[in-house]
């Protein structure tokens, strides 16, 4: 795909055979031929959300996209993501968006619906869908229309890194090779951990959970420091298993599959750190992501093994399965000794509880800070898809992680209120004044269902989420 900013009278030049036209409801639609003023009115088309209506002509045909209601600031964005369905479905190599009237940055939003609407995974496939077609935004003011443009580009390409890495297959995209895709993105300092170095330091929680796997661990830390002495630092950690069979405590076969997604947390991260570095902005960012696989194996960490973190606290390993905490835990200790953040924000794709809580609309939040909670939120609202849901925590969960062994066990003692219990394990590796939330995203990483701007598959959530949030908290 590849967007071109046109002027609108250049539409006669272009050879696009097929001409959008985004229509508010109510809006009276700007083509005054009859024919097209009889088929929309024989179609009953009123610009209602998701509504489509083709006027076909001889060399093109034109189609009406309905966007509902003119004051939803997500009119464009959903508006882009139905042109995108058209074109998907009727694969043209060549296509026109007429936008009149509207703002530089309301032109730019649809195109980025477009974009988000319009990506897919096809590298395993032997026959590849065209992605070359060329789609032309036409609007008033095109030059300022294209600047507009281009932080909506550095997010969608941010978006489109997390969801391919999170697409890949497990036996793709394992630690040292989501290392690699790191140490591609320019604008950004990476650094990484082997498992020599990380044994010299002692985050033994990562490497007690890698035991079990072929494929090494790895600690990788990418650094976007572009802010000065005077912005805060904000520390992003995020959960990198690559599969996660559940270790000895092995899961049901029946969709273990998924579980390639597991490191949803770590590729929302990168992607952010992309968009960050794409865009310019003046913040200080570093992204910690603890890169693992969880297998079962002759050497694997056994239920009951008690290990000692890189914090010195001992934790009873009562599951295996509950290994994303264990090697969040190392990672969260790591970033604030390192890097001594105001903020920290985890990302993991840390419970099946949250997505039975939250289902697949919503990420749940828990955050030691009520300010935080509150821009986070705020951020949240401004996207269309990252939304999130604030949970509490509370002294009663965090009691049900107490061990009779260790200093803290990594599942609660009930098996109820598992999301809560999850983040309070995290909290108990969080030091006194930093500003905390983690983000379970377990519900939000994959959709087994085509969304607005999300075709079925890995979501990409959390970089419109994170972007937004450092953009409008690093002033
Ligand atoms: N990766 C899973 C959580 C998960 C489940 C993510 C479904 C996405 C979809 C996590 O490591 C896990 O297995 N958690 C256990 C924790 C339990 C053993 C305390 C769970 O949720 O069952
Ligand atoms: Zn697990
Ligand atoms: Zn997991």
């Amino acid at each position: 795909m590849q967007f071109i900013f046109n002027a609108l009278n250049d539409l006669d030049e272009l050879p696009s055979e097929i001409i959008f036209i985004p229509v508010t409801e109510g809006e009276k639609v700007p083509d005054n031929r009859s024919v097209v003023q009889k088929t929309l009115a024989r179609e009953n088309f009123s610009g209602k959300e998701g509504e489509v209506c083709a006027v076909p002509f001889e060399d093109n045909t034109v189609v009406f996209i309905g966007c509902g209601n003119k004051e939803d600031d997500f009119a464009g964005q959903k508006a882009g993501s139905n042109i995108a369905s058209y074109i998907k479905r009727v694969k043209k190599e060549c296509v026109s968006v007429c936008l009149p009237t509207l703002s530089p940055n309301e032109v730019a939003s649809v195109a980025y619906g477009i974009g988000l609407g319009l990506y897919s995974f096809d590298v395993y496939k032997t026959e590849k869908e065209d992605k070359n077609v060329l789609v032309h935004i036409l609007s008033d003011n095109p030059t300022e229309t294209e600047k507009a443009f281009t932080p909506f580009a550095a997010l969608m390409d941010g978006i489109y890194e997390a969801r391919d890495l999170v697409s890949e297959p497990a036996n793709m995209m394992y630690p040292e090779e989501f290392v690699e895709v790191a140490k591609q993105l320019d604008g950004v300092t990476v650094s990484v951990m082997d498992e020599k170095e990380m044994e010299k330091r002692g985050m033994n929680l990562i490497l007690g959970v890698a035991e079990g796997a072929s494929h090494k661990p790895r600690l990788l830390t990418v650094s976007y420091m572009n802010g000065g002495k005077k912005r805060p630092t904000i520390a992003l950690v995020g959960k990198g298993v690559c599969f996660d069979s559940g270790g000895i405590s092995l899961k049901p076969s029946k969709g273990m599959e998924d579980m390639k997604y597991d490191m949803a947390g770590a590729a929302a991260v990168l992607g952010t750190m992309s968009a960050l570095a794409k865009t310019g902005i003046k913040a200080n960012v570093v992204g910690v992501m603890p890169l693992v696989e969880n297998m079962p194996s002759a050497t694997a960490q056994r239920p009951g093994d008690v290990i000692q973190s890189l914090s010195g606290k001992t934790v009873e390993v009562v599951n295996t399965d509950a290994e994303g905490r264990l090697i969040l835990a190392d990672a969260v200790t790591y970033a604030q000794e390192e890097f001594n953040p105001d903020i920290l924000i985890d990302l993991a794709t840390l419970t099946g509880a949250m997505k039975v809580a939250l289902g697949t609309e919503m990420a749940g939040l828990f955050s030691n800070c009520d300010e935080l909670a509150k821009q986070l939120e705020e951020a949240s609202q401004k996207t269309l898809n990252d939304r999130l849901w604030r949970m509490p925590l509370h002294k009663g969960y965090d009691k049900m992680l107490d061990s009779d062994i260790a200093d803290v066990s990594n599942m609660g003692s009930r098996p109820e209120a598992g999301s809560a219990v999850g983040a309070h394990f995290i909290g108990r590796f969080i030091e006194n004044g930093v500003r905390w939330a983690h983000l379970d995203i377990a519900g939000m990483a994959w959709t087994t269902r085509d969304k607005t701007c999300i075709p079925k598959g890995a979501t990409g959530f959390g970089v419109e989420l994170l972007t937004t949030f450092i953009k409008e908290n690093s002033k």
